[in-house]
């Protein structure tokens, strides 16, 4: 089998490199191929001509996107549907990675694949905009939404909270304030990865939900970091009010597993994933 992965040097992509071993592999990053320029998108499907391909690159900041629309659509709209065409063209499956943010949150139950899109932000606009396109133009697209990726390669929540709880230490009794009003599930690359790897196995189309299982806040995530760490710094709760950020973010967007376990798979609680990670991360 040949597959084709954009996003290859990203949080998750770097996680499915060595999870697709014995596939023939093509992996690249923005500079090998530009989600938008379409020529060459075509160029780099049409000369490795795959099975499958994985679109895992993105433009992921998500406060960063309000700033930046246009570019924002650029990469995550217009250039989905740059590969969407190339795909078609070669006759290659696409299994897309998208987001929870597509959801507004005001749900009370965790979300299942088939409720409305409702994004509150640009970036999940970006998403929400995507999946309907590529609906439209590849009927057996493989949607796969996650939420609150983390993981060894690049920034990630739990990084962020070692390195504050680390520094401010040093300055007497450490103190981080997160917000306990946004809720759901911390998502570990590598495990990530292995379900993406069985659902390519399986031959999987339609929309998926992929996160690790169970769900928290974010200060709830932050407490068990610094527990399962051993740090001593003290978290306190705060509310999405008094930490304003430039995009909205959604206050439930926990993603029902029902359309995973539908293809036999099941991950693991994130709690298990967070101490699989701090195993191999070093205390600042
Ligand atoms: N991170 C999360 O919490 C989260 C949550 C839900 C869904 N997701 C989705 O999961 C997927 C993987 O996310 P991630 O966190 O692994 O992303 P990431 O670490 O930010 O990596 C982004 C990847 O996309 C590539 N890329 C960026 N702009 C590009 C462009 N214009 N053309 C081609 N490639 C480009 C980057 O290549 P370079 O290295 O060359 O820049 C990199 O490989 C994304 O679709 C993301 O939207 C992420």
């Amino acid at each position: 089998m040949r597959v084709t992965l954009f996003g290859a040097t990203g949080l998750l992509g770097q996680e499915l490199v060595p999870a697709l071993r014995g596939v023939e592999l093509t992996t690249l990053s923005s500079r090998d191929a530009d989600l938008r320029d379409p020529a060459r998108v075509e160029e780099v499907i049409g000369n490795s001509r795959p099975d499958w391909i994985i679109l895992a690159a993105a433009y992921t900041d998500v406060d960063g996107c309000e700033k930046n629309r246009e570019l924002a659509f650029a990469v995550n709209h217009q250039g989905a549907i740059n590969v969407a065409r190339a795909a078609r063209a070669v006759g290659a499956r696409l299994m897309f990675l998208s987001s929870d943010y597509v959801f507004d949150g005001v749900k009370s139950s965790p979300y299942e694949t088939a409720d409305s899109r409702n994004p509150l932000s640009v970036y999940g606009e970006t998403k929400a905009r995507a999946e309907e396109a590529l609906l439209e133009m590849l009927p057996g697209v493989c949607i796969v939404r996650t939420s609150w990726l983390f993981g060894h390669g690049g920034k990630c929540f739990p990084a962020t909270i070692l390195r504050l709880a680390a520094t401010k230490a040093e300055g007497g009794a450490p103190q981080l304030s997160v917000v306990n009003d946004q809720r759901g599930s911390p998502t570990f690359a590598p495990d990530l990865a292995s379900a993406i790897v069985r659902l390519v196995e399986k031959d999987a189309g339609g929309i998926v939900h992929a996160t690790n299982s169970g769900d928290c806040t974010w200060y709830d995530f932050a407490k068990e970091i610094v527990k399962t760490s051993g740090l001593t710094a003290t978290i306190k709760p705060v509310t999405t009010a008094e930490f304003p950020r430039p995009a909205r973010r959604p206050a439930n967007s926990i993603l029902s597993p029902a359309s995973l376990h539908a293809y036999g798979i099941q991950m693991p609680p994130w709690q298990d994933a967070l101490r699989r990670y701090l195993e191999k991360t070093p205390v600042p």
